[in-house]
């Protein structure tokens, strides 16, 4: 097929370095192709010209040369993506910060998911990430990722999971599944501890949710772990602490004195 008849719409001789064969671009990976089509897509709605797009693929391209990137091609949609991301941003189509959080988005679901399942977003992964910055006691600037919550089970104290002494075996391989699964890596921190104070109330399992402390004794099932999961998840649509549901409630108890106090 000639260029001046593609199917494409737009004129891709115009385009420097493009891979292509009898003038048709040729895709390495799936990704190539839909970047290809974004170019196009946001072309011919008018958002730039392909004149303008070309220009800007080109300056990538230039770019990469004097930074001394080997020019075999293997890198040429790597280029285009770059040349897309600054034009929908200096267009105002998109905001870095929100590119930003898209890429770590995929990025973090693409760690997420077990071999051989489809990478997908939730809605939740799209969730800005808060981040603060520290000075260690050396005068190191450290910056750390903030999490919403905190889920800390007891697991190899003197009575969690002792079931020598009598005490139910801990769902360890649940906490993890359900943690990696339901995707809260970037919301929930997990901690798989030792002693966590209240022993005789094994199994223990601590949760800190937007700063507010829910406390769970005799977590000794998967389905139990499971609900806990559930209320997390509950939380984090709601985008606020919540109470614990009444299918958890028998299990809740309060550590700490706080409450009392606060009476007083
Ligand atoms: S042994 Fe589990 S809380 Fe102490």
């Amino acid at each position: 097929m000639n260029a001046a008849d593609s199917t494409f719409g737009v004129d891709i001789e115009v385009l420097p370095a493009l891979p292509h064969v009898e003038g048709d671009p040729v895709f390495a990976e799936p990704w190539q192709a839909q970047a290809f089509a974004l170019a196009v897509r946001l072309s011919s709605a008018g958002h730039f010209t392909w004149t303008e797009w070309s220009h800007a693929l080109g300056a990538e391209l230039r770019a990469a040369a004097e930074r001394g990137e080997p020019d075999d091609g293997s890198k040429y949609y790597h280029h285009w993506v770059a040349a897309l991301e600054r034009l929908v941003t200096s267009r105002g189509l998109a905001g870095a910060a929100a590119l930003t959080v898209r890429k770590e988005a995929w990025a973090e679901a693409y760690r997420s998911t077990p071999h051989g399942m489809p990478v997908e977003l939730k809605h939740t992964d799209l969730r800005p990430r808060f981040r603060q910055t520290i000075r260690t006691a050396d005068g190191e600037e450290v910056e750390i990722v903030q999490r919403r919550a905190h889920l800390s089970y007891c697991h190899s104290g003197c009575c969690c999971g002792d079931v020598e002494r009598g005490y139910a075996p801990v769902p360890v391989d649940t906490f993890k599944q359900e943690w990696l699964r339901r995707r809260l890596r970037r919301i929930v921190h997990l901690t798989k501890g030792g002693c966590l104070g209240p022993c005789e109330l094994a199994n223990v399992v601590s949760l800190v949710f937007d700063g507010q402390s829910v406390w769970f004794h005799s977590v000794n099932t998967p389905e139990l772990v499971c609900q806990i999961f559930d209320y997390i998840d509950m939380m984090v649509l709601a985008d606020r602490y919540e109470p614990a549901p009444p299918t958890l409630t028998p299990y809740v108890f309060n550590f700490y004195d706080w409450d009392a106090r606060a009476g007083r």
